[in-house]
């Protein structure tokens, strides 16, 4: 098929949760649907990525898990759906961050018991910066959940854009009698599923149909009225707004029971967009060119400690990818041969003859490739909007044998550039090394590592510090002053750009406001 096509049957997209809104479940039943497993439950060991432990076995354990299962792949009407998990749960960290910038949607999960909860608000905000869209899907209806209403005023409120329902809960709980699509105007009644899909689901057509109200009763009738509400007073569903971050369609259903999931997919297959052109510093670059380029989104590291082996994982942004072609790395322009890279279909991980645009390849390697690194038939192309985050966590860290300082630095140098966590100097004479991370299990990872992999016996200690942001002003001189007479606050990051420390918002407001033309960033790009 020519690039043009098969760059048009794309999807690649993200799920995003709060940790036990539902997302493994939702993302089993989206791959039963399209038929890449036959039986869910195959996923991934749930209950013990659910109980993450900060138990180094579990890590390992676990980051093998996440390897095969953080990708996925499947057909589905004539189309590739590219499927990329964010961890949530304890092992929440940059990476999760990072992944929303190699998709073109995100599919979010909410409980309908809980509303939405602080980490999809966190993943919420990336989305929002990048005008991602986004697809809604409220969660759990065959529970007493809250009512759809305040629902869907809360998702208004915390996307700060239109929520758009496309269907409508009948009831909830035990009460729960199935959705009513808006736009088909028919009811799909609900029935508890099983492992299997099924296929001949109760369809009755018709908002005025009496046959639906006698059956459904109050639950009906008060569904019809809300349905009449929200349609005289919401927006009309526009496509363009959704591609712009500005409007979301709405789902309702049980993912366990298998209730909506197919109206999920179809949405991704018939609203999410296809690959769109990237930003380079160079130049834009158009999914449909027929010279590779890719960029390198995250970096795992292996399984075994003891090797040193990566899984860089690459989002395909341009051309077509062969197994054994050769590619450079456009900051080093060293030439790399591929041929053993793996894809992700389904939950097996298999070999890749070929991808396109939208697709993630992962391609093992020994430090080769770091984070943000672009991959080209020779072009150099710098692909701008790999995001760095403020941490929201620090550390000082301290080697306990004054001799290892360099193995230290060593280490650290390359779990930064490999995006475990984030490196800050400080200015302060004689003050340590200071991590920087978003999730707690970011630390112990790197302390792990840096023992098993650089032997170095590194002590943590806390730091009164709470948040960064990084600084700029419109000239160096303004800038320079706020550095000099704030330096107890400042430290470099590994690319010498300048933060300012802070151990409360207060503090940082109060600087804030000192300095007003000084601009304070919560988000550094790569480059
Ligand atoms: P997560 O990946 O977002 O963390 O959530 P996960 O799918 O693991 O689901 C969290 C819990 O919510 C699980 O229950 C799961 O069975 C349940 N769940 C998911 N979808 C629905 C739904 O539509 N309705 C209801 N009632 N429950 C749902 P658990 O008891 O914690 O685990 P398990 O024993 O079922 O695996």
């Amino acid at each position: 098929m020519p690039i043009p096509q098969e760059v048009a049957r794309r999807r690649t997209f993200a799920i995003i949760s709060h940790p036990d809104a539902g997302k493994t479940t939702l993302t089993e039943k989206l791959l039963l649907f399209a038929g890449a497993i036959q039986i869910a439950g195959a996923v991934k060991g749930r209950k013990s990525s659910r109980h993450a432990s900060s138990d180094w076995m579990d890590i390992e354990k676990q980051r093998g898990i996440s390897v095969a299962s953080s990708v996925m792949q499947m057909e589905y009407r004539d189309c590739v759906i590219n499927l990329l998990d964010t961890p949530g749960h304890q092992d929440f960290s940059e990476d999760t961050y990072r992944v929303l910038t190699a998709v073109d949607a995100a599919l979010m999960v909410i409980d309908g018991a809980n509303g939405v909860e602080p980490q999809t608000i966190r993943l919420l905000q990336v989305c929002r910066a990048r005008n991602t869209p986004i697809i809604t899907f409220v969660n759990k209806f065959d529970r007493e959940v809250q009512e759809p209403l305040n629902l869907l005023s809360e998702i208004e409120d915390h996307l700060g854009m239109d929520a758009i329902p496309f269907s409508w809960p009948v009831g909830m709980g035990r009460h729960f009698g199935g959705v009513f699509d808006i736009r088909r105007d028919r009811m799909r009644v609900f029935r508890a599923g099983e492992e299997r899909r099924t296929e001949n689901d109760e369809l009755i057509d018709g908002i005025n149909n009496p046959d639906i109200a006698s059956r459904f009763g109050t639950d009906f009738d008060k569904a019809r009225d809300e349905i009449d509400l929200i349609t005289g007073a919401a927006p009309p569903f526009d496509h363009e707004a959704f591609l712009g971050g500005r409007q979301t369609p709405v789902f309702f259903g049980s993912a366990i029971n298998n209730f909506g999931v197919q109206e999920v997919l179809d949405a991704l297959v018939d609203l999410a967009p296809p690959p769109g052109p990237r930003e380079a510093l160079e130049r834009k670059v158009q999914p449909d060119e027929t010279k590779f380029s890719g960029v390198v989104f995250k970096v795992q590291a292996n399984m075994d400690p003891a090797h040193r082996d990566r899984v860089a994982f690459v989002r395909v942004s341009s051309g077509v990818f062969n197994r054994g072609m050769r590619l450079k790395v456009a900051r080093t322009g060293k030439e790399i041969r591929l041929n053993n890279v793996v894809s992700f279909l389904s939950q097996r991980r298999e070999l890749v003859e070929e991808a396109f645009a939208g697709d993630v390849i992962g391609i093992p390697n020994h430090g080769v490739l770091h984070l943000g690194d672009v991959l080209t038939e020779g072009e150099k192309l710098q692909f701008t909007g790999l995001p760095f985050f403020a941490p929201e966590l620090f550390q000082a860290v301290e080697v306990k044998d004054p001799l290892r300082t360099k193995q230290l630095r060593t280490g650290l140098t390359q779990l930064g550039e490999e995006g475990a966590i984030q490196v800050f100097r400080p200015v302060a004479a004689g003050g340590a090394l200071l991590l920087g991370a978003i999730g707690q299990l970011q630390f112990e990872v790197v302390a792990q590592r840096l023992k098993s992999e650089y032997g170095v016996d590194a002590r943590m200690m806390p730091s009164r510090y709470n948040l960064a942001r990084w600084v700029t002003a419109p000239d160096s001189k303004t800038l320079q002053k706020f550095l000099d007479s704030n330096a107890a606050n400042i430290a470099y990051d590994v690319v010498e750009a300048p933060a300012f420390l802070a151990s409360s918002p207060a503090q940082l407001r109060v600087v804030q406001e000192l300095y007003p033309d000084v601009t304070f960033h919560a988000m550094r790009e790569h480059g």
